[in-house]
């Protein structure tokens, strides 16, 4: 019978071929073969033709999308979002904090790389904290108007649109001084932070004004956020340039806040600021060329250093995330972070061995010294360039368009909300930068890092910073922007990223999503996120890592970072938020 229905089908489909394939169609649907929809991959990244940008908050990321769309390049996309999250973005957006920006244009050979870290005030001295016994006194370093470094941001962002955007302050600053003025619903993951630190704010009128409501209560969630001081000073800046927020009307406020609270930045420190151009990091990784921030960041140079050290492995033979591949990842890191306390300062004032960490020679010297059968143990581990000749929270944004222009931008507060004292009448937050010297040789900062006489904090100085925004290069075209916030674990976040890309082909949101490792050198434990394979943490166990678990045995495991990835492939961009990251979001078209 079936037999006969084929033969017959084959008559009638020899003369119509057509209906044949509709029914051969309706054969194989019957027998359930295309049942369900189905994608080869888990992760799905935002897709689009001509320009993306791609931050933590998606507010943010459409007022930049915007400027593309208008005909506006990736750095005018870039300023435009920047102001944006100043606003929708308290934890970390920022005008009274600082941060970093790589640029590369598709008519330039060069990676523009602007530093606008805060710096030291005039005032401020190597012990400012500490205290009679000698010994830290974190409250004031991280949690005063004495933790507070001169901004950067302002003069970052203004800087950068002068030189290298096509619009004025003006354009680019209209979406964000609205959404100041006229206020926006909190999301719940801002509500929620806001909650969080209700009682941070309480203590200071300004803040409590800011970021409570009326009646002290927090906000909820879809609840209006209306910024008025704060929009006064963005228009001061848009009708002034940065000269709006470092002289005049804000300026004075800045002075006034610092004076009636023994905070040390006077009209001086604000007037001298100055961002500063500074000649990227580079090294290569199996032929794409990594381009990232310089010091007074460590990011760029231990990105590289550990690049070079597993560059020498076949990564993807042993598997991502196997225990022998976190093995190696880890011991790269924990060298990189030991060299990074003794070497890495602020380079106006303390000659950073770039070169010698770069150095091929030195990366094998560390190869040497490594196995991911056996554990090495940090006090085992020294900086590693031998004696010399003497003498929660950050936030990061990517832009690029199909023509491969690129912007990767990483600014902060340091801690979220910074210091949580605002400028009374300007509207924003204090930062607490002033937090990433090294206090005292060897005392721990708020992210456990220490340091020595590279960082020690001295006037003018720029303090230490592990942020790390990322381009990365073929054949002389952006193909990739990256970053994160994440104190310490930036760097090594930014690794596990680039590495998931270029090694393992992993699409942006599956190099974002996927769990990674972290490891400081001091202390000598590994912080997993959840997900990392529970039987590769036991073999590298049986090998010496220590990971970090609570007196019961249990994992200490957290989310680290919130990686905002931009690729070009193919003429088309490739984005992703990071799933970490409740109100990220992709202004794309
Ligand atoms: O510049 C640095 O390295 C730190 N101030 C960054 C702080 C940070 O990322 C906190 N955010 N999660």
């Amino acid at each position: 019978m079936l037999k006969s229905i084929i033969a017959t089908f084959a008559v009638i489909g020899a003369a119509c071929a057509a209906q044949s394939s509709a029914l051969a169609q309706t054969a194989a649907e019957a027998s359930g073969a295309n049942a369900l929809i189905s994608y080869p991959s888990l992760f799905h990244s935002v897709e689009a033709d001509h320009g993306m940008v791609v931050a933590q908050d998606r507010l943010a990321a459409e007022v930049g999308r915007d400027m593309l769309k208008r005909g506006g390049n990736v750095v005018d996309a870039a300023v435009a979002a920047g102001f944006a999250l100043a606003v929708t973005h308290p934890q970390a957006g920022n005008l009274g904090g600082g941060g970093f920006m790589l640029i590369k244009l598709a008519d330039r050979e060069d990676v523009i790389a602007i530093d606008f870290r805060e710096m030291a005030p005039a005032g401020a001295s190597r012990d400012m904290f500490l205290d009679e016994a000698g010994n830290v006194d974190n409250l004031r370093a991280r949690f005063s108007h004495l933790s507070a470094g001169v901004p950067g941001t302002v003069m970052g962002l203004a800087t950068a649109l002068e030189k290298y955007g096509t619009m004025s302050l003006k354009d680019v600053m209209k979406p964000s001084i609205r959404l100041a003025e006229k206020g926006f619903p909190a999301t719940a993951a801002l509500a929620d932070s806001l909650a969080e630190y209700k009682e941070r704010f309480e203590r200071d009128p300004s803040s409590l004004r800011y970021f409570l409501k009326d009646d002290g209560s927090a906000y909820a969630r879809g609840e209006k956020i209306v910024q008025k001081d704060l929009a006064r000073t963005l228009k001061a800046i848009a009708a002034k340039g940065a000269a709006g927020f470092y002289e005049g009307p804000v300026a004075d406020l800045i002075v006034a806040e610092m004076r009636a609270n023994g905070g040390l930045i006077t009209h001086e420190d604000l007037k001298n600021y100055r961002a500063v151009e500074r000649k990227a990091v580079t090294g290569e990784f199996r032929g794409f060329e990594i381009v990232s921030m310089p010091p007074p960041s460590s990011g760029g140079v231990h990105l590289i250093e550990m690049l070079n050290v597993l560059e020498g492995y076949d990564l993807k033979a042993l598997g991502h995330n196997s225990a022998d591949y976190l093995g190696l990842l880890v011991e790269a890191m924990r060298r990189a972070y030991a060299d990074r306390s003794e070497y890495l300062g602020d380079p106006d004032f303390y000659e950073v061995p770039i070169a010698a960490l770069l150095d091929e020679a030195y990366a094998k010297k560390l190869r040497g010294e490594i196995s991911f059968r056996r554990a090495s143990k940090s006090e085992d581990v020294r900086p590693g360039l031998g004696p010399r000749d003497e003498s929660e929270e950050t936030t990061h944004f990517s832009v690029m368009d199909a023509a491969g222009n690129a912007v990767a931008v990483t600014t902060t507060l340091n801690f979220t909300f910074g210091s949580s004292y605002s400028v009374d009448g300007a509207g924003f937050l204090l930062n607490n930068e002033m937090d990433d010297f090294s206090a005292k040789p060897g005392a721990p900062n708020g992210f456990g890092l220490i340091g020595d006489e590279a960082n020690e904090i001295a006037p003018k100085k720029r303090p230490l910073s592990s942020m790390t925004p990322t381009i990365v290069m073929k054949d002389g075209k952006a193909i990739l922007a990256t970053g994160t916030p994440g104190g310490s674990t930036i760097i090594n976040i930014v690794l596990q990223n680039i590495l998931n890309i270029l090694e393992f082909g992993m699409s942006p949101m599956q190099a974002n999503a996927m769990p990674k490792v972290h490891h400081q050198w001091l202390p000598d434990r590994i912080i997993t996120e959840p997900g990392v394979p529970v039987d590769a943490i036991h073999i590298m166990e049986e090998r010496g890592f220590i990971f970090a678990r609570d007196p019961d045995g249990a994992l200490q495991q957290r989310a680290m970072g919130r990686t905002n990835t931009i690729m070009l492939q193919g003429g088309k961009l490739l984005g992703a938020p990071d799933p970490r990251e409740p109100d990220g979001g992709a202004g794309a078209f």
